[in-house]
């Protein structure tokens, strides 16, 4: 049986560069998002993470899965997806707070708690923070806010799964050139170019650097607990 990855946000960017990677080495692979993933091979149960019901659709159907695979296979369940709203600590509505959280935080306790119970030893669980897991900047408190909360989860999966041979780890794109990026900056060339100048080599970070990130921290458990970070070494201000 193939070994399983289950990705959130493999639709665009990050988490479709790492669904081909996996693609690659002949895992079987599910994305869950709201659109397609666009790489061949890969189903897609489509989700929105902010809808408690079509989560826990999900959940079901991914739960009767593993419990049909009765441990056979690894999995590596990577928790990508993210929402990335532009606020403030001195304006943001609580609903906006909320539903950051929701797909930023609430989503991957309910496939942690959904899916870990039947992941055999061998498994993973990732989380793709960022450099805003541990710093922040302004204009960006609901994703700062949560970037944080994941540091807290993976640190807690860490101690609460010990002993199970499932190891996790957070990893930490810096400004990597997908649709989050480009949006968030208004899609100005000029921006995007200052942004990939803040690190040693002067450019953004490929999607497909961080896709290598995650299926290497899948394949090496002697990371257990690690924040990874990929950001080609960003300048600090
Ligand atoms: N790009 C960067 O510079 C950067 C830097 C640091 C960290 N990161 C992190 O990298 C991860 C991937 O982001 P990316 O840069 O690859 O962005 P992206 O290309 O915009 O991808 C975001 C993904 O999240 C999914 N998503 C968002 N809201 C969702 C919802 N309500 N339900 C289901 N899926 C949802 C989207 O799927 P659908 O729209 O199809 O639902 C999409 O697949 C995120 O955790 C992000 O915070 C990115």
């Amino acid at each position: 049986m193939n070994p399983l990855a289950i990705l959130t946000g493999a639709s665009s960017g990050i988490g479709a560069a790492a669904a081909e990677q996996f693609i690659d080495q002949g895992y079987s692979v599910i994305n869950i998002s709201r659109r397609d993933c666009p790489v061949p091979g890969v189903e897609t149960l489509h989700t929105d993470l902010a809808d408690t019901a079509s989560l826990t659709g999900t959940c079901d159907t991914l739960t009767a899965r593993l419990q049909a695979q009765n441990g056979a296979a690894p999995v590596c369940l990577v928790h990508n997806a993210s929402l990335m709203l532009k606020d403030r600590c001195d304006t943001t509505e609580d609903s906006a707070l909320i539903e950051a959280i929701s797909v930023n935080v609430l989503s991957i306790n309910t496939l942690n708690r959904s899916l870990l119970t039947a992941m055999p030893q061998g498994s993973s669980v990732l989380y793709v923070g960022s450099t805003l897991s541990e710093k922040a900047v302004a204009g960006a408190f609901s994703y700062i806010v949560s970037k944080h909360a994941q540091l807290g989860m993976m640190r807690a999966t860490c101690q609460d799964l010990m002993g199970r041979g499932i190891h996790t780890a957070l990893i930490c794109p810096g400004f990597t050139d997908t649709s989050m990026l480009r949006q968030h900056v208004g899609n100005d060339e000029g921006v995007l170019e200052s942004l990939g100048a803040m690190n040693s080599f002067g450019r953004l970070v490929s999607p497909i650097e961080i896709a290598e990130l995650i299926l290497w921290v899948h394949q090496h458990p002697v990371v257990n607990g690690s924040v990874m970070h990929g950001n080609l070494g960003q300048i600090e201000h």
